[in-house]
């Protein structure tokens, strides 16, 4: 467990000092192969565990420090040791003497030990009062900025608490069942002969009850089924596609709903971004569906340098943005978006969603998609494009339960917007 403490209180170091926790848990894979599967498992549970609760953890750790600790390192131990004590099963008196040993570590100097214990031992003392004392602000109480709650609180008055918790949560495995190759039952009973339940969520979506490791995932390598998310499921579904159109996946990578737009119809099908190492995802995630697409990197919000001439029947746009309906599977977004960076996502998404509606052919589709659930990236940015492009009439959407097109995250799946445009 010392390991594991030790690993996670670099992370949380790293991505509060700006770095994505993705990368960063990449960067640990690499440098450190020799961690077993099992400290692999603790160091991702304590990293995420921690940045869900960093402001609750915060919060009770300035209640129990009585002077400020400069040592940066040994604060961030303290918030992994104090998510394993109110959060994780591990026994407290565990916790409590892995940090104290892992402090050994982390810094050299008369006291620290005996500094540690008295905190953990203060929190497990006064659990109570301290969580109460957390919960009288917004920002302890629901781990978000101020900035983030006050948003919500604006934009969804009747479900901002829900939405905030939705992000805090565990996100669920879903699999998307690749139904040019099996039917759903089929996979699903196949799940079930590996003692793997699943939930049937709709079309092709199974919700496992544990996650699992892709590769023992049946069939994974022969292309049997893909994880998404079962409300990213919806945008290749709503795209309405039919054999032979001409179509654009206009932001593409890693590729999740382009490979999906593949197995619904055979189409001629674009795959375009502007990130080449990501692209390269797009061509493995291709070659174990064994699909063909044309992969082109280039700006979506610049067509002159990369289209052909030719407008296509649909166009995919899963346009870059704040990312605020995956927080459940990236918790790291809390603390590191900016309120101002909504609107240079919205500034892009604009020239993103303006150019490309000058490449889809009249009496084409686009399906606007962002992961976000700021109106500023959403309703905002449809209204004003419908204002500015008289050709533009917005298509009902059905079959979840969506308000205005936006898909609120819940136990499910995560938030989306999908707003689908025809072009008159
Ligand atoms: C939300 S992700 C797309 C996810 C993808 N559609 C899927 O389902 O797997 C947004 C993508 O847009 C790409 N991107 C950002 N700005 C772009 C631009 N100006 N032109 C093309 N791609 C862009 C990013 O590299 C990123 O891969």
């Amino acid at each position: 467990m010392i390991k594991a403490q030790l690993v996670a209180t670099s992370v949380i170091g790293k991505v509060l000092a700006g770095a994505n926790l993705t990368g960063v848990l990449q960067e640990v894979w690499r440098a450190e192969p020799m961690l077993s599967k099992q400290q692999r498992g603790a160091i991702q549970d304590l990293s995420y565990g921690v940045l869900r609760f960093y402001a609750q953890l915060e919060a009770i750790l300035g209640f129990l420090l009585k002077k400020t600790l400069h040592d940066r390192s040994l604060y961030h131990l303290l918030l992994v040791s104090l998510y394993q004590l109110q959060y994780s099963k591990a026994p407290s008196h565990a916790v409590v003497n892995q940090a104290v040993s892992a402090s050994r570590y982390l810094v050299q100097g008369k006291g620290i030990q005996g500094l540690v214990n008295a905190i953990l031992r203060s929190f497990i003392r006064q659990r109570e009062d301290l969580l109460k004392k957390a919960a009288e602000k917004d920002v302890s109480s629901y781990s978000y900025p101020q900035w983030w709650i006050d948003k919500l609180r604006l934009q969804y008055p009747w479900n901002f608490q829900a939405i905030l918790q939705a992000g805090n949560k565990r996100p669920p495995m879903t699999l998307r069942v690749n139904q040019r190759k099996i039917g759903v039952e089929d996979y699903r009973q196949l799940l079930s002969e590996k003692s793997m339940p699943a939930e049937w969520l709709w079309s092709g979506a199974l919700q496992l009850s544990q996650p699992v490791m892709v590769e023992n995932l049946p069939g994974f390598n022969e292309g049997l089924v893909t994880v998404q998310d079962a409300g990213a499921q919806l945008a290749a579904t709503f795209l309405d596609v039919h054999d032979g159109m001409r179509v654009l996946d206009a932001c593409a990578a890693p590729g999740g709903k382009g490979t999906h737009l593949l197995e619904l119809a055979d189409v001629s099908l674009t795959l375009l971004d502007n990130d080449s190492a990501r692209l390269a995802q797009v061509q493995q995630n291709l070659e174990r569906l064994n699909m063909t697409a044309d992969l082109v990197c280039g700006d979506a919000s610049n067509p002159d340098m990369w289209w052909d001439g030719q407008p296509f029947d649909r166009i995919l746009a899963d346009v870059p943005c704040s990312a605020s309906g995956v927080v459940c599977r990236h918790p790291d977004i809390k603390w590191l978006r900016r309120e101002s960076d909504l609107i240079k996502f919205a500034t892009t998404q604009q020239a993103i969603l303006d150019a490309l509606w000058k490449i889809l052919r009249k009496n084409g589709k686009l399906l606007y998609v962002t992961c976000s659930v700021f109106a500023e990236e959403n309703t905002m940015q449809i209204e004003k494009f419908l204002k500015h492009h008289p050709d533009a009439c917005p298509l009902p959407l059905s079959g979840v339960a969506m308000i205005d097109g936006q898909l609120l995250p819940d136990i499910q799946h995560d938030g989306f917007f999908y707003t689908l445009l025809h072009k008159i």
